[in-house]
């Protein structure tokens, strides 16, 4: 499998500190392990692999990972390995509160020290639901041993009533057709069970996809990674052979460092836009390129991605899906048409470039992944808009919004947080019209707390009611790589640290002009100081445990949310005994 094989000394392997030895630790640390009945020769210089595995039943979308790890693990031992499996805080989208997105980085930390304190040589990460795979790429980064990613795939296509269902996306379609009264909630209990029908993540280009394609296209994953169904056989071969090639990795000393470069974030940037990808995978890329040390910044998004067209017809934005990519060709072809853009010669983990993995990978549905001279929409990338509303950016996904609208100007109607907005947004006397321009204060990162995927809230019922599809939005939120619509998220610095976000009032003119990247308050810098001065900081959420650590310590949206102790990395030097 690897081309790379001719390592002339095979690194010192870190588990022989814990096992190879005939002092009382050594014989503490085989003992106990013994217990589960490991023949002694494997303690014995063979690369010892983490297989870090998110499987939890509160976390659906990775619920079948326990029988994806147990053939990483039969692809370890056939390669001459010793793999042990360790879990990790688990984060399950659907299930978590506030959001998932408060413990990225705390999972994160769980990962990076399960790593250092224990006996391993290489990795495996198994991540699936939207953010286990930043958490684990995180914690990875920062101790910088040989890595593997091992994406558990998406669910099979939705089915409702004979047509493809997305999921998510048909909440967001579900949600319009219940408050304009078309659906009823007898149709809801049924589509719940059509839209996920088997094990595996979204199946959109949502959160999940989005962040398998970039574990491929950054090369942390075996070409084919991203789109093979979760309860597809190939899947399963997929996680045997990265069994066996982690082994390869750990005797190669091919270490995360060599395959997170700055040309990978590129290339993986360049994908996003390619996939029409969520934005989400701007504050994760962020956060993973700062624990390995790669300088990337919001400009990086807009400068890499703004020529690259969207090719991939999947929901959100198109009407494919995640199996209907896969059998189209995945990722892989998808990068071979970004030939003239990529940094061929970026490093994956099957010891190959990106190019060499790609170069001849087939097409077989232009309908699905559509040729580079006849995209699917013109823009893919994500613009990064700037002006006095966002000092710090915010971003928009234009291949998910409504052309008309990305060059707009409206009236304020503001909604001071969550609460606000849930009180207000449906009342008959609401004072809004279809061409307003809805703002959604204090659900960033600090202010909700956790950046929740919020931003795309549904639109007042009364104009959903006379057929209004689409409003521009803007919020200091996130929102979910399933949906769509013209929204303006992560706008940095957020409304909770006083940012100008907290300061527009209802009533204010706001302009946005994605194509010049443009989101200005028409306010006069008077009439702002003015607020700024009046404007009180929320009471803090919390005065202990994780929520307090988080709000002191989180980054802001154009920095990847990280807490500001955690960027960086610690390497994985052993330990001092513990007995
Ligand atoms: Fe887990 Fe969408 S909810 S991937």
């Amino acid at each position: 499998m690897s081309k790379s094989k001719k390592h002339a000394k095979a690194p010192v392997l870190r588990s022989q500190a814990w096992f190879n030895g005939g002092n009382r630790d050594d014989f503490v640390h085989r003992s106990w392990m013994k217990n589960q009945g490991f023949p002694h020769d494997l303690f014995i210089g063979k690369p010892v692999i983490g297989i870090c595995n998110t499987w939890s039943e509160v976390t659906p979308c990775n619920a079948h990972f326990r029988e994806l790890a147990e053939h990483i693990k039969a692809g370890v031992l056939e390669a001459g390995g010793f793999p042990l499996e360790f879990p990790a805080m688990s984060l399950g989208e659907p299930v978590m509160r506030p959001t998932a997105m408060l413990f990225r980085n705390l999972a994160s930390m769980d990962v990076e020290e399960s790593i250092r304190a224990n006996p391993f040589d290489g990795i495996v990460l198994m991540m699936g639901c939207d953010k286990t795979t930043p958490a684990l790429l995180m914690g990875a980064a920062s101790c910088d041993l040989p890595t593997i990613g091992v994406s558990g795939g998406p669910m099979l296509n939705g089915k409702y009533h004979g047509t493809d269902v997305g999921s998510g996306t048909l909440v967001w379609q579900m949600t319009a057709k219940l408050k304009t009264g078309e659906w009823k909630e007898e149709d809801m209990v049924e589509a719940e069970a059509c839209q996920s029908r088997s094990a595996g993540h979204c199946m959109t280009m949502g959160t999940a996809s989005t962040m398998a394609s970039m574990v491929e296209s950054l090369g942390m994953g075996l070409p084919g990674n991203a789109a093979i169904p979760a309860v597809d056989a190939r899947r399963k071969v997929l996680c045997r052979m990265a069994g066996r090639r982690i082994v390869e990795m750990v005797r190669e000393d091919l270490r995360i460092s060599k395959i997170l470069t700055r040309e990978a974030f590129e290339n993986a940037i360049m994908v996003n836009g390619a996939i029409g990808g969520s934005t989400n995978a701007v504050v994760h890329l962020l956060a993973i390129a700062g624990r390995i040390g790669v300088k990337m910044t919001l400009d990086d998004w807009d400068r890499l991605g703004r020529d690259i067209p969207c090719l991939v017809n999947l929901m959100p934005s198109g009407k494919y899906l995640m199996e209907d990519f896969y059998y189209a060709g995945g990722v892989p072809a998808v990068v071979r048409q970004l030939e003239r853009f990529l940094n061929r010669k970026a490093l994956t983990v099957n010891g190959r470039t990106i190019w060499e993995n790609c170069r001849k990978a087939p097409n077989f549905n232009e309908d699905v992944i559509t040729p580079i001279d006849k995209p699917f929409k013109a823009h893919g990338g994500i613009a990064v808009l700037r002006g006095n509303l966002a000092p710090g950016g915010a971003v928009l996904k234009p291949s998910a919004a409504t052309p008309k609208l990305m060059r707009h100007k409206g009236r304020a109607v503001v909604f001071t947080d969550i609460d606000d907005l849930h009180r207000r947004i449906d009342d008959p006397k609401l004072d809004v019209k279809a061409d307003d321009v809805l703002v959604l204060q204090n659900c960033g990162p600090k202010g909700y707390p956790g950046f929740p995927e919020v931003g795309n809230f549904a639109l007042p019922a009364k104009l959903l009611k006379k057929g209004v599809t689409d409003m521009v939005r803007i919020s200091d939120a996130r929102m979910s790589g399933t949906a769509y619509g013209t929204v303006v998220l992560h706008t940095s610095p957020e409304a909770a640290v006083g940012g100008p976000l907290a300061l527009v009032r209802t009533g204010d003119l706001i302009e946005l002009d994605v194509a010049k990247r443009r989101l200005v308050l028409h306010v006069s810098d008077e009439e702002l100081a003015k607020r700024r001065k009046a404007w009180k900081p929320p009471k803090p959420h919390s005065k202990r445990g994780w929520v307090k650590l988080y709000c002191d310590t989180v980054q802001q949206a154009d920095e990847g949310v990280d807490l500001d102790f955690l960027v960086g990395g610690s390497g994985a030097s052993v330990g001092r005994p513990s007995h």
